[in-house]
């Protein structure tokens, strides 16, 4: 074998946890134009002619993923689609996954609705750690753009179902529209119903948006957060206080936010003392994988096993499950080490 094939093969077989999954984002588009066909939906504008994913920016991104939204209609869609993304992380090593799962795309956010929905998707994540050896987990996660009013909807959902299972409260969109205090409301309640928070910022905010996600959502966790690397303090700030960065270095390629992986401060933040994770977001949107993220980094940093070893470990312990689970990922880490 090639020392470049023996390497990529080294680096997917290793065990990974990933804390920045968006559900539906993870969707294969072939599972997407599937349902479409079934359904009789007219999709075709949201794949180019290879049948992938097509979009101009991020703000077409997010719409583009709505459109994709429209065919999962049923509890009976999120469970296929469930073993579909499963099947696909497990592929590349994933043992544990976090996946952001939004009641505005399940039922309209109703209490009732949303309970089948999740219903459904659990029976498919049982099977798949039957199968597969992937665990799942979900993050409620409220939609930015949507506005406040919905984001309560979401949270009264997340605090009906809180648990094992649904184990933390998010919010993703658009971050150019409203202000983290205006979700605070909704933060505070799934605060209260037990939940571990965690808030896109400092994609495409800077620093500021940063700070006003730990001060006004007193997260425990931010998704990207990478442009903190704009203002030291911050940074430092991040480090004394433990807060883990959720990065997802093939996105902000992807979708403009570095011009490539060299010019990602996933390394600087790193090497400061952030506690960063790596994770894929949505997938397929950005041509990546889990192992992919890996190779990137290994080529980009040099980063090796042992800094592979590192991220997973802090990946573990940024996790919002239960001390039972995670001693049981911990043993699959040790066995793998
Ligand atoms: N929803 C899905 N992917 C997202 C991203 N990268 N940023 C914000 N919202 C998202
Ligand atoms: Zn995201």
């Amino acid at each position: 074998m090639r020392e470049d094939e023996q390497r990529r093969s080294e680096l997917a077989a290793l065990p990974k946890l990933e804390l920045h999954l968006h559900h539906e984002g993870a969707a294969p588009p072939a599972f997407i134009r599937q349902l479409a066909h079934e359904k009789r939906i007219d999709l075709h504008r949201i794949f180019d002619e290879r049948g992938n994913y097509v979009y101009d920016d991020f703000v077409h991104f997010l719409s583009v993923y709505e459109a994709a939204t429209e065919v999962l209609k049923s509890p009976e869609d999120f469970a296929r689609l469930t073993t579909a993304v499963l099947e696909q992380s497990a592929s590349h090593g994933v043992i544990y996954s976090e996946t952001f799962l939004s009641p505005d795309f399940c039922g309209g956010s109703d209490v009732g609705a949303w309970r089948e929905y999740l219903h459904a998707m659990q029976e498919a994540a049982d099977k798949a750690e039957r199968d597969w050896g992937i665990t799942l987990r979900g993050v409620i996660t409220c939609i930015r753009h949507f506005g406040p009013e919905k984001a309560k909807r979401a949270a009264l959902c997340a605090a009906e179902t809180a648990g094992d299972w649904i184990v933390g409260f998010g919010i993703a969109g658009d971050e150019n529209m409203g202000k983290p205090k205006d979700f605070a409301w909704s933060f505070d309640m799934a605060r209260e119903a037990g939940l571990k928070l965690t808030a896109h910022a400092g994609e495409w905010g800077g620093p500021q948006s940063v700070r006003e996600a730990l001060d006004d959502l007193r997260v425990a966790r931010i998704g990207h957060g990478v442009r903190a690397i704009e203002d030291l303090e911050l940074v430092d700030r991040l480090a004394e206080e433990g807060i883990v960065l959720e990065v997802c270095p093939g996105s902000n390629v992807q979708l403009g936010v570095y011009p490539d992986l060299r010019r990602h401060p996933i390394e600087m933040l790193r090497e400061r003392g952030v506690k960063v994770t790596v994770s894929t977001d949505d997938p397929p949107f950005f041509h990546t994988t889990m192992s992919k993220e890996y190779e990137d980094l290994h080529r980009a940093f040099g980063w090796d096993e042992e800094i592979f070893g590192s991220i997973a470990a802090i990946a573990l312990d940024a996790a919002f499950c239960d001390a039972t689970t995670k001693e049981n990922l911990r043993k699959k880490l040790e066995t793998a080490a």
